[in-house]
């Protein structure tokens, strides 16, 4: 039956156990020759720490444990399930998409399954396709999962990008309803960017062709977040037709403190309706925002009946936000 709402009905996350401290990096990154410090990455980032899978863990066993703690916490079996959307930059394959893997995984056959590519800004986008398909009577539950394992393309002789990222996967249930939900939504991209935030490189002729590690403009990818994260978010407040003051939780992106705190004081949101996982997670591109709801939500702190707005912003150029009910 087709529904005019959807809505968030349980979160879950998985982080891989190795957490490597800024100490730790510091110190094996020493071993290489490579120069920088805790205090440098405090103060740029706001990062303390960050989680890195073992070498034969994929994105899809850290998406597996991620969906089934959101099922359960929606009180959903994997049957269940009519619809899976995995946003990842890190695919356990070139081809197929992880969220086949993932669904055979979790021990079901038969609804559609697809990846979805737009980097950091991956959960808000496939957030918004699932709660479209749920509108459109194409599906009913959906698993929308942000999974990453981007250790696996860091270049750690670069200081300037191997410390900001991490890996983990957060996950989401997504039904149909009768009452919201999610209230608005609201994507963008602008390709010109292509360049400030890549791997450039790609599989050809059976080999990889152009480097095939993260290369990133951190200024330039700083200055774009920071505008386009307030323009995205007035948008779904007017589309929702509610005021900032509204907002009881603002989960951003977790990629730097300076741009999450830019983005709350240009809302005139008090730093405490935040969630920050950033100090601990580091940035796990795609993962991020449902990494810090699930955390937000297991803290008892983010609560049902809470209106709650994500934003996501990153590689493509990407950006965009969701504003919803919990
Ligand atoms: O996930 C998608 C979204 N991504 C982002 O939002 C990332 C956005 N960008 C940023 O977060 C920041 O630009 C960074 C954290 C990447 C860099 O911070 P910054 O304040 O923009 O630093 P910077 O690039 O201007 O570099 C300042 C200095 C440079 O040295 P000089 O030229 O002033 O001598 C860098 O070489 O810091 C140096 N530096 C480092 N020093 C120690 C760069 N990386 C390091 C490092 N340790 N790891």
């Amino acid at each position: 039956m087709t529904r005019r709402y959807s809505r968030i009905t349980g979160t879950g996350s998985c982080l891989p156990p190795r957490r490597v401290t800024n100490e730790e990096l510091v110190a094996e990154l020493a071993t290489r020759g490579i120069e920088t410090s805790n205090q440098w990455i405090v103060e740029r980032t706001g990062i303390h720490a960050r989680h890195f899978a073992a070498p034969e863990v994929t994105t899809s066993d850290l998406a597996v444990p991620a969906a089934q703690a959101a099922l359960q916490a929606a009180g959903l079996r994997a049957t269940d399930i009519d619809l899976i959307i995995v946003a990842t930059s890190t695919p356990d394959m070139v081809f197929p998409a992880t969220a086949a893997i993932v669904q055979h995984k979790l021990g079901i056959a038969g609804c559609p399954v697809f990846d979805l590519q737009a980097v950091c800004s991956g959960f808000v986008y496939a957030l918004t396709v699932a709660d479209a398909m749920i509108k459109a009577g194409n599906a009913t539950r959906a698993l929308v999962i942000g999974a990453e394992v981007f250790s696996r393309i860091l270049d750690f002789n670069d200081r300037t990008t191997c410390v900001l990222f991490g890996d983990g996967a957060g996950a989401v249930v997504l039904e149909g309803s009768d009452t919201p939900g999610i209230l608005a939504t609201d994507l963008h991209a602008d390709g010109k960017h292509v360049g400030i935030l890549c791997v450039p490189g790609t599989v050809a002729g059976g080999q990889v062709l152009g480097d095939p590690l993260l290369k990133m403009n951190g200024q330039a990818v700083f200055k774009l977040a920071v505008s386009v994260l307030d323009q995205a978010a007035r948008t779904v407040l007017d589309k929702a037709g509610k005021t900032e003051s509204q907002i009881d939780w603002l989960i951003p992106h977790q990629a730097n403190i300076r741009i999450m705190q830019g983005t709350a004081r240009k809302l005139n949101l008090p730093l405490e309706r935040m969630v920050v996982t950033v100090h601990d997670h580091g940035n796990t591109s795609a993962a991020s925002i449902p990494l810090a709801l699930d955390h937000g939500v297991r803290s008892g702190r983010v609560k049902p009946g809470q209106t709650v707005l994500l934003e996501g912003v990153g590689g493509g150029f990407t950006w965009g936000a969701v504003l919803l009910d919990l």
